[in-house]
């Protein structure tokens, strides 16, 4: 679907990603900026959040206390979720089935099967789209086209220990001194998602795009000589085989989220906004 009037985007989720994506739409940010498209409304479970971006932004975007607020505001048309996992769990399919497309980051919620049934059950029942950008990685589109001839497809990512931090699967080493690079996870990419939720929608991204969640191997590596969120993915099949290799610089705000996984949002919310021919979709 290509929208021909300027397309309301509804932001969900405040934080890194959300702010720069938001900072990024419409005709005040420049001829880099997102064109046909506009910040509708916002919301955040935290409402400082929401209230000092909107601070941020041209014109007056309203801000909302719940997601039922944010799917009754004027004019919008597309849900941009930059939150969390728990956040697609709980609203995904009510976006849906309020008519709103769901252009959604915490890829990783969609590796639980019901939830997966359920938003892609909602969106063909109302004609709607749900968009997975690359975020942090690039080949999706690759990966997508050999799926069905694809053997293996394994993912290392390597982050220093303070992006690690926080993740139900790095409990046991919060305190304990890392010196060289610690494979702290090793297993399918299934079993990833939840222990390390704020780190391997990479690695649900592509079980997404590839061989699934059950068959798609994950490493987590912590060392604290990491050059940035480092992403290897290799993938073997009867199409031949292919590696890529990304060293991505941790974003200002949050280092457990990549910069590219923002310049990735943004460049899929441009091919979902503006005419033009879409390159590599
Ligand atoms: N697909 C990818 O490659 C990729 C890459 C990086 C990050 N991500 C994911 O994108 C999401 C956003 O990343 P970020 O760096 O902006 O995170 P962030 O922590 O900086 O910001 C998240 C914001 O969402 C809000 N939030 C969280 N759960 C919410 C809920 N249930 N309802 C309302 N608001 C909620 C938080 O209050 C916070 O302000 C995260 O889930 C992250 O794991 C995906």
């Amino acid at each position: 679907m290509r929208a021909s009037s300027p397309v309301g985007i509804g932001l969900l989720g405040c934080g890194a990603m959300g702010a720069e994506l938001a900072l990024a739409v419409g005709p005040a940010s420049g001829p880099e900026g997102i064109q046909n498209a506009r910040m509708a409304a916002l919301f955040d479970q935290d409402c400082g959040v929401a209230g000092a971006l909107a601070a941020q932004l041209q014109g007056d975007v309203p801000t909302f206390a719940d997601v039922s607020g944010l799917l009754s505001a004027d004019g919008v048309d597309l849900v941009v979720e930059c939150a969390s996992q728990a956040a697609i769990k709980a609203h995904g399919r009510s976006i849906l089935d309020a008519g709103k497309s769901l252009l959604l980051m915490s890829s990783g919620a969609l590796l639980d099967p019901d939830t997966y049934r359920g938003m892609d059950e909602a969106a063909r029942a109302n004609g709607v789209e749900i968009l997975v950008p690359s975020g942090a990685v690039g080949g999706i589109d690759a990966l997508r086209a050999v799926r069905n001839l694809l053997d293996s497809v394994t993912i290392v990512s390597t982050k220093k220990p303070e992006a690690l931090s926080g993740a139900p699967g790095f409990a046991d080493w919060e305190d304990r001194k890392i010196d060289g690079p610690t494979v702290i996870f090793e297993g399918k990419a299934i079993d990833a998602v939840g222990l390390f939720p704020a780190n391997v929608n990479v690695a649900a991204t592509i079980s997404l795009a590839g061989l699934g969640p059950q068959r798609t191997m994950v490493k987590v590596v912590a060392d604290p000589d990491s050059p940035g969120n480092v992403h290897e993915v290799d993938a073997t099949g009867a199409f031949g085989e292919f590696s890529f290799r990304f060293v991505n610089r941790p974003h200002a705000t949050n280092p457990k989220t990549s910069y590219l996984a923002v310049l990735a949002a943004i460049e899929a919310l441009r091919s979902f906004c503006e005419p033009g021919p879409r390159i590599g979709t």
